[in-house]
């Protein structure tokens, strides 16, 4: 089925919630870095403006600027509303309330809206669907991301999953995927499928991270090539 704009809530994060989800070092950061499902999270644009390497992959990017931004306009109400309504799933310490949390997800899009057609001449911007492959080379990159996408959306399958984690190994030496909880909150049994299928063939952790907004929201799945 055909990615549709109408169907997309984009929502994006920045580099400060990036690096705590995630925890990225320093050394980390200046690592070949690809991410998936990227969307309109300012990571990228922010990544750029201190000289890092960095791919960001979303079916997203196959729309225009303006059409991409007359979505964000569209659905942010709708968000906000389901946010406000919601608020006890969320711990409200680092972003203190619902008026902090819309600044700073308008200013992290704003910043993503503003480099997106500079970013996707330079191809740092690429339209991407997963589980499909990618044209990238094996182990081409460092550390591959998935922030917000993949196990939160565990009703996509686990076939999805596999199949995209899969090809997210064939070219990142690390893979991190943060959260581990699904949208109603709860750990969700593919992610124990996730660990049993690759187990035997790459190092797996559970971390914990900085960042909870989430509640228990705070860790992360690390897969490593042996
Ligand atoms: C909740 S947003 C997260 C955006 C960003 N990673 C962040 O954390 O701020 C989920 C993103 O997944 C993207 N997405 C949906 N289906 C996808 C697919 N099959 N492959 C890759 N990305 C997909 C959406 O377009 C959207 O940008």
């Amino acid at each position: 089925m055909a990615f549709e704009l109408d169907k997309v809530v984009p929502w994006g994060r920045s580099l400060a919630e990036y690096i705590q989800l995630f925890n990225l070092t320093n050394s980390d950061l200046d690592k070949k870095i690809i991410s998936f499902g990227d969307g309109p999270a300012s990571f990228n644009s922010e990544m750029y403006a201190l000289n890092k390497t960095i791919i960001s992959l979303d079916p997203l990017y196959q729309f225009t600027k303006n059409s991409i931004e007359d979505r964000i306009s569209e659905t942010k109400v709708a968000v906000m509303e389901q946010m406000k309504a919601n608020q006890d799933n969320y711990i409200w310490t680092t972003i203190k309330n619902t008026e902090e949390l819309e600044q700073i997800r308008m200013q992290a899009m704003s910043t993503f809206i503003k480099d997106f057609e500079v970013g996707k001449r330079q191809r740092r911007y690429i339209n991407h669907e997963l589980p499909n492959p990618t044209n990238y080379m094996d182990l081409e990159f460092e550390l591959g991301l998935s922030s917000h996408f993949l196990i939160l959306y565990s009703q996509l399958g686990l076939d999805f999953h596999l199949k995209a984690i899969s090809e997210m190994l064939r070219i990142s030496k690390e893979i991190r995927i943060f959260p581990i909880l699904d949208l109603n909150g709860g750990v969700p049994d593919i992610l124990y499928e996730i660990i049993k299928h690759f187990n035997n063939d790459f190092c797996i952790r559970i971390d914990t991270c900085e960042y909870e907004f989430q509640k228990n929201g705070n860790r992360m799945l690390v897969i490593l090539h042996k």
